[in-house]
């Protein structure tokens, strides 16, 4: 049996038609630039995530850029962050030109919260927390602290699309909200895009006109920037894609509770609190992973490390002065993400379970 990691293709025939309709409606009305799919997508992120303002643009990594930018984020200010996560996430706090600052996991893989505290400095501008694999980090304790010592919190939300607290949603809590939505992402376009969300009016003005080189009204240029506007068929066919996430993630639950059931005694599998869990990727963290990894690649299993380089390791960021992060350091050998997309068979996801515990000799 070959299972891919993720098959991007479309094979959802109904699916694949309401996407050609979509992005036919666009070559029709010809307004690709900002056309009315743009502000309808725009209108459905603010009802989903209840925030006042969204802004589609075109990759979450700009998302993030943007959101600093709007805080004015600059040299000699500092950002904390987690070690694990997509580079992403630090380069658009370093592209800023502000120091990131790593605080250490917990095992659900999300920052530590119990060590911010002791890194927030004077120059501390920004708490950047990511909802890694899909999972909700504690966002609620993070907007105390927050308040507390009076910084900002700009949510990375790429890859928790539609996780929730009591239906509070992922990118509802902070400052700044921001999300991916790229192919692989559980609310996705078929090429590059983001969005980003805030209840704050004028940081919504200053995202809009960063949006666009920097422009009020098109033209004067106020704050130099780059262009970040998302394309009118990328909206189009996210909004196609909105209709059926509930849906999407329904299934990609069922997938991880019969994963989890299946495997929680053979390797330590997700755990779900009171967040929900969206599985962007379920995630297992797993003793002799570069031997299981060979293993059910021999299997015809694909599966991935994500990421298999910490942020503060990657050759630009060795610079940095040196993080206290063992359990970053430890768990990052051994999280394996193994194929979880919601149109796995259960007979797939049953050979996946039974090549793990074959590997493991606990057949
Ligand atoms: C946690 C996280 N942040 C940011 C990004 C960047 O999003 P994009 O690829 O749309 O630029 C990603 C994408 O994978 C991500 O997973």
């Amino acid at each position: 049996m070959k299972i891919p990691y993720r098959d991007l293709s479309i094979k959802n025939l109904i699916l694949r038609k309401e996407l050609l309709q979509a992005v036919n409606r666009v070559l029709s009305h010809g307004r690709i630039i900002l056309g009315p799919e743009v502000r309808q997508f725009e209108k459905q992120l603010m009802q989903f995530c209840q925030k006042k303002y969204a802004i589609g643009v075109n990759s979450g990594t700009d998302a993030l850029y943007l959101a600093l930018r709007s805080l004015n984020i600059g040299p000699g200010d500092e950002v904390i962050t987690t070690p694990l996560s997509w580079i992403a996430t630090v380069n658009a706090i370093a592209v800023c030109g502000a120091t990131p600052v790593f605080v250490d996991i917990s095992e659900d893989l999300n920052i530590n919260v119990d060590l911010i505290e002791a890194a927030i400095t004077p120059k501390t501008k920004v708490i950047l927390p990511v909802h890694f694999t899909g999972k909700l980090c504690n966002i609620l304790r993070i907007m105390e602290i927050a308040a507390k010592h009076d910084i900002f919190v700009v949510e990375d939300s790429a890859q928790s699309f539609g996780a929730h607290i009591n239906g509070a949603m992922a990118g509802s809590f902070g400052h700044i909200n921001c999300f991916s939505m790229n192919p692989m992402k559980v609310l996705c376009s078929y090429g590059e895009s983001g969005a980003v969300v805030t209840d704050d009016e004028h940081l919504y003005q200053k995202i809009m006109s960063l949006r666009y080189a920097g422009t009020v009204n098109k033209e004067n240029c106020y704050y130099p920037s780059l262009n970040d506007r998302i394309d009118t068929i990328q909206a189009a066919m996210i909004l196609v894609n909105l209709k059926y996430l509930t849906k999407k993630i329904e299934l990609r639950r069922k997938i991880a509770k019969f994963y989890t059931q299946a495997l929680k005694d053979v390797v330590i599998c997700p755990e779900e609190d009171d967040s929900s869990h969206v599985y962007y990727s379920y995630t297992i963290i797993a003793e002799k992973r570069d031997e299981l990894k060979e293993y059910l690649c021999s299997k015809g299993i694909e599966t991935k490390i994500q990421h298999p380089i910490l942020m503060p390791y990657h050759t630009a960021y060795r610079h940095l002065s040196k993080f206290s992060i063992p359990v970053a350091e430890s768990l990052v050998n051994k999280i394996l993400c193994v194929p979880n997309e919601e149109n796995l068979t259960f007979k797939q996801a049953n050979y996946v379970v039974n090549c793990i515990k074959e590997f493991y000799g606990a057949c």
